[in-house]
């Protein structure tokens, strides 16, 4: 078990392009997973992209069977390890909803995603994962795979009225708060 350090913003590897990945099922992969779900549970993401720990990779974990305490009201969202992921929405339809992120500790924003989207791409052994999802599932892939090209949720407010510190927006859930 190893908890890698995140990476907040401002750091230039947030912003790059990952890179595919192109060999699964290897003990390094198996091992950099690992390590992603022991980085994210130990401090409660809804998920973690490589690139926010400085791995140069199309790599996202996600999702939990218990329910988050950053995210208390949000429904369960299977819990996924995503490679190489494509996303394509369902619909123009685009719905709001609060995002934080653990590499923007202490704030949350309001970001328009698409409210239904089809995603695919592999796990780490390489088998392919396809599924069509709506809602906060949703909203976590495209939350996620946006850090495999270089946008952090922030670049995704467009109401900057509704962009602020947690513990200020929601005074009730900052105890359950870590970041
Ligand atoms: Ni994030």
């Amino acid at each position: 078990m190893a908890i890698r350090e995140i990476l907040r913003m401002g750091d230039p590897r947030l912003l790059r392009l990952a890179q595919p990945v192109m060999v699964f099922d290897t003990d390094e992969l198996h091992l950099l997973v690992s390590d992603m779900l022991d980085s994210m549970r130990a401090v409660n993401g809804a998920g973690l992209a490589a690139p926010q720990i400085g791995v140069d990779l199309q790599l996202v974990v996600f999702g939990s069977n218990e329910r988050n305490p950053r995210y208390p009201d949000r429904p369960l969202v299977p819990p996924t390890v995503l490679l190489n992921p494509v996303i394509t929405p369902r619909s123009d339809v685009e719905v709001d909803d609060w995002e934080g992120c653990l590499s923007v500790p202490g704030l949350r924003g309001m970001v328009p995603r698409w409210e239904s989207i089809h995603y695919t791409g592999f796990d780490q052994y390489g088998d392919p994962i396809d599924r069509s999802v709506d809602g906060f599932h949703a909203r976590v892939v495209q939350h996620e795979c946006d850090h495999l090209v270089g946008k952090l949720y922030p670049m995704r407010v467009r109401d900057f009225s509704k962009f602020g510190f947690t513990d200020i927006l929601f005074p009730s859930v900052a105890a359950a708060e870590d970041d």
